[in-house]
């Protein structure tokens, strides 16, 4: 069983936070109602919630990628009021490598816009290009790669900034079943002795639960935290854990929670008067 002694301060913390998009000319589109959570040091939390009910939105604003309307985030105890590349990065569901440069020079890429030390830069890049299993890759430019491949560079690469704070964005959405659980073993070994915090959205309930400390379902939109469900199950997730009573069991009870949301009819964007 992973420890979890939550620290007096929260990694990452949402107070009632609400965020609203204009659309066209007059209208609104309420996304985000009223989400408090928190997720503790060095825990990994997923969120699932029907498509286009806010995960993406409410992770661009833990990101301080974008404003909420509402409410606020907290990160490590402080106000997020703006991006903060030290302590947060985010993996999203592409890879998105520049086609022009290999696979270190990709990693590389974020440590040269944070100016970091050349020396420092080649022990980072190999050091994370070997974590994620690329050893022998390095020159491999992304045409190149296999998705899944390309998807560990996108790993690497966000690994490599050395944030405390993780946040994935169905970061194994596009690969097949098998590679996909391969990459959750691994970003949990990895994740072992890196200490990091994880927020990450999946739409996949296996993979949240192979994953997780905590799984928060959210509500169609307007986000809500429906449910938050502490995973006590043994870790590492193995493959015979998951063919289990006891896992299944979880699975059937968050399914219940999501299926009404996947069901409910979502309010249309509104124009104001
Ligand atoms: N910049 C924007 N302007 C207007 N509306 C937006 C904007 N970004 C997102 N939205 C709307 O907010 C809602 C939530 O989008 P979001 O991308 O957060 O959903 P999601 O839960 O991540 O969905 P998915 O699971 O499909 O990725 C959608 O209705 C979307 O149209
Ligand atoms: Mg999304």
């Amino acid at each position: 069983m992973r420890g979890r002694t939550l620290l007096t301060e929260p990694a990452i913390e949402l107070r009632n936070l609400k965020k609203s998009y204009p659309v066209g000319n007059d209208g609104t589109i309420e996304v985000v109602r009223d989400v408090s959570l928190r997720v503790g040091a060095r825990e990994l939390v997923s969120l699932l919630g029907p498509s286009g009910c806010g995960k993406s939105t409410i992770l661009a604003i833990v990101a301080g990628l974008t404003s909420p309307t509402g409410g606020e985030v907290r990160v490590n105890g402080d106000r997020v009021e703006g991006p903060r590349p030290t302590e947060i990065t985010i993996v999203f569901q592409e890879p998105n490598l520049l086609p022009w440069r290999r696979a270190d020079q990709n990693v590389r890429y974020g440590l040269e816009l944070r100016g970091v030390d050349p020396k420092v830069m080649n022990g980072l890049v190999k050091k994370y290009l070997n974590l994620v299993g690329l050893q022998g890759f390095e020159k491999y430019y992304p045409s190149q790669l296999s998705g899944g491949m390309a998807q560990r560079v996108a790993l690497a690469r966000a690994l490599a900034l050395e944030t405390s704070i993780v946040l994935l964005d169905e970061p194994f959405g596009a690969l097949d079943e098998n590679t996909r659980s391969i990459l959750g073993d691994e970003l949990l070994r990895i994740k072992s002795f890196t200490e990091k915090t994880m927020l990450f959205v999946t739409h996949s309930i296996e993979e949240a639960l192979h994953l997780s400390d905590r799984v928060l379902i959210l509500s169609a939109r307007p986000a809500r935290v429906k449910d938050d469900i502490r995973i006590n199950l043994e870790t590492p997730r193995t493959v015979e854990l998951r063919w289990s009573p006891e896992f299944q069991e979880y699975k059937v009870r968050i399914w219940q929670s999501l299926k009404d949301e996947l069901e409910r009819d979502v309010p249309e964007p509104v124009a104001n008067r």
